[in-house]
This record gives structure tokens, sequence and C-alpha cells, in this order.
């Protein structure tokens, strides 16, 4: 049968289709596909299965452009790019690759924490830029991690993996809100549940963001909740930036309401927020969480085996419709 796949991704997958018996036509444009020209490249054959990324707008018209395609399979563990109500209505599959890139995003996350707190990204700039004239007792002073607490907006499996590499690996104390509660986690961690964002907000050294973008957490980070924060805090986010109302954050940083972020999705992505990448208390990566040659593989194998479990008649695991 024949698979589009909206963008080059790692060989790995492509292989696996191919070796399933499928034509593979990947879109040979080198970047993201508006989507206008997705439904143009739709329309161009018959395609049986669709392997689209988080940067490609699927909705109703996406589908009608592709109508014998009864499984897209999403290159990503969030899926906040797909219309999954009109695809249900439809009967289509939806599926997405969670798990695998947990520790990846973990990782990073920590990386953000870390780079924001000792001011790496910061330093950095200082030694590249020749500013740098010797040690000095005042220079760049960033903020210990130990015994702090980290407040972990949404506990699911990122946000887990992330209270525990700060929890054993740098001793901070762990608070975390959730809309449910995790009583075994807790006893683990000696951690906190805070029964609101608000409450996490105002208890936190450090706020990671794990939330998935749903209608109730779009801009679940606004003026009034940043006001609520430390201003001595961090806020940190490698879920979706339309979780933070980004403009709401430049103020705040400029205004002192908190000490620093550390972004790795923006809003409005590729672009920022005017403002943003002027400050200084600011580290900013292109949405790389979960990009190492590992785990941008193994995205790719589970996608695309999703894909030929559904060709094949079987059930794929990691349906979100
Ligand atoms: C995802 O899979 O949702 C991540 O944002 C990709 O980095």
């Amino acid at each position: 049968m024949k698979v589009f796949v909206t963008r080059k991704i790692p060989e790995s997958g492509i292989e696996l289709l191919k070796n399933a018996g499928h034509e593979v036509v990947v879109s040979d444009k080198d970047g993201v596909l508006t989507k206008g020209e997705l439904i143009a490249e739709l329309k161009k054959d018959t395609y049986d299965a669709i392997l689209c990324l988080l940067t490609d707008t699927v909705d109703a018209e996406v589908f009608d452009a592709a109508p014998q395609a009864k499984i897209f399979a999403n290159y990503a563990v969030g899926f906040n790019n797909v219309d999954v109500e009109e695809a249900k209505k439809r009967g289509i599959t939806v599926t997405n690759t969670p798990g695998v890139l947990t520790d990846t995003v973990a990782e990073h996350t920590i990386a953000l924490m870390l780079s924001i707190t000792s001011r790496i990204s910061e330093g950095d700039r200082l030694v590249r830029a020749g500013e740098y004239d010797g040690w000095a007792p005042l220079m760049l002073l960033g903020t210990d991690l130990k015994d702090k607490t980290l407040g972990v907006l949404g506990l699911g499996r990122i946000g887990s993996r992330v209270a525990h590499i700060a929890s054993r690996g740098l001793g901070m104390k762990i608070a975390y809100y959730d809309i449910s509660r995790d009583e075994a986690f807790e006893k683990e961690y000696g951690a906190t549940f805070l029964a609101t964002p608000e409450e996490l907000l105002k208890v936190a050294d450090v706020v990671s963001v794990h939330v998935p973008l749903l209608d109730s957490t779009h801009h679940l980070i606004n003026k009034e909740r940043l006001e609520m924060m430390k201003k001595s805090a961090y806020l940190i986010n490698s879920s979706r930036g339309p979780v933070i109302d980004e403009k709401a954050l430049v103020e705040a940083l400029k205004g002192g309401v908190i000490r620093g972020v550390a972004l790795d999705v923006f809003e409005n992505e590729p672009l920022l927020a005017p403002g943003l990448s002027e400050l200084e208390n600011v580290v900013l990566t292109p949405h790389i969480a979960s990009a190492t040659d590992e785990t941008r593989g193994k995205m790719a194998e589970i996608a695309a085996q999703s894909i030929i479990d559904f060709l094949s008649g079987k059930t794929p695991q990691n349906i979100v419709t």
C-alpha cells in the first residue's frame, strides 16, 4: 500500500515501511508543509496511510484530501496538531509515539533548568563575545538547586521522570499538581501534592511544565499566575508553547516578576514573542527536547510500526482516538 510521509524522518522508519512491502512517498520539501501544501501533496495520489508531524495541521480538510487514508500516525507524543474529534467522527485512527521519548525530554528539561539557574547560556555568550576579563566574585551568580522545590505541573511520564532526576540527582524537593493524585509517587519521592496550579506556583523555586495542550491548558501560565510565582523562581517549558502566554511572560521577565525562564517550545513556533530573545535571563532551544539520534529513530520506527500494524489489520499500539 502507499504511505505518505510529510517530511524526511530517520531512515529506520522508512525502511520498516518498505520492508513490510509498502510504497513510501516522502515530501521532498525541505521544511514544514503548510496546510495548503499538504493538501496539494495528498491530492496528487491515493494514499492508504499518512505519517505526519507535530508541525502539520491535520483537520477535516486534510482528511478530505486523503479519503482512503484511515490512519494518521503522528510522529510525536503530543497530538494537538490533529483534530482528534473529527478523526473519531470519520473512523480514522490516530496514533502517537509516547514512552520512547520520556527520558530524552526529561534530560533536556533538566539541562534547561541547569542552564538557566547556573547561567550557562549567558556565560557562554559572554565568553564568546570576548567580554570575559577574568574571574570575579560577583560575576553571573546563579542559584543552587539542592533543597529547592521543583514544582512539576503535570505528573505524566515526562513530569515524573523530571521529578525523579531532580530528586535523586540534584536533591531537590518535589511538589506537583496534576488532575489526579499519585500517592505511590508521593511516598517514593516525599513529594507534596498541591490541589491547584496556583498553590504549586506559589511554593515552587522552579516550575516545570508538563501538561498536554488542551483548551483547558491554553495560557494556563498567564499574567495573573506568573504574578503568583516567587520573584526568585524560574519557569521551564518543554511541553507545548501555548500553555504559556508568551507576551505576558516577556512582560513578567522585564518587570522582574520571576527570575528567569528556559523554553524549548514557543507559542507561535517558529516565531518568538517580541522582546523574548533580547532578554538575558532566558534560555531558548528550538523544540529539540526529544532530538537525540536514539529517540528520533525510535519515534520513526514506532510511527511506522503503527501504520504497518493498521494496514495489516492489527490494532496499532498508541492509539489516541
Ligand atoms: C513531542 O513528541 O510531542 C515532542 O514535542 C517532540 O519533540
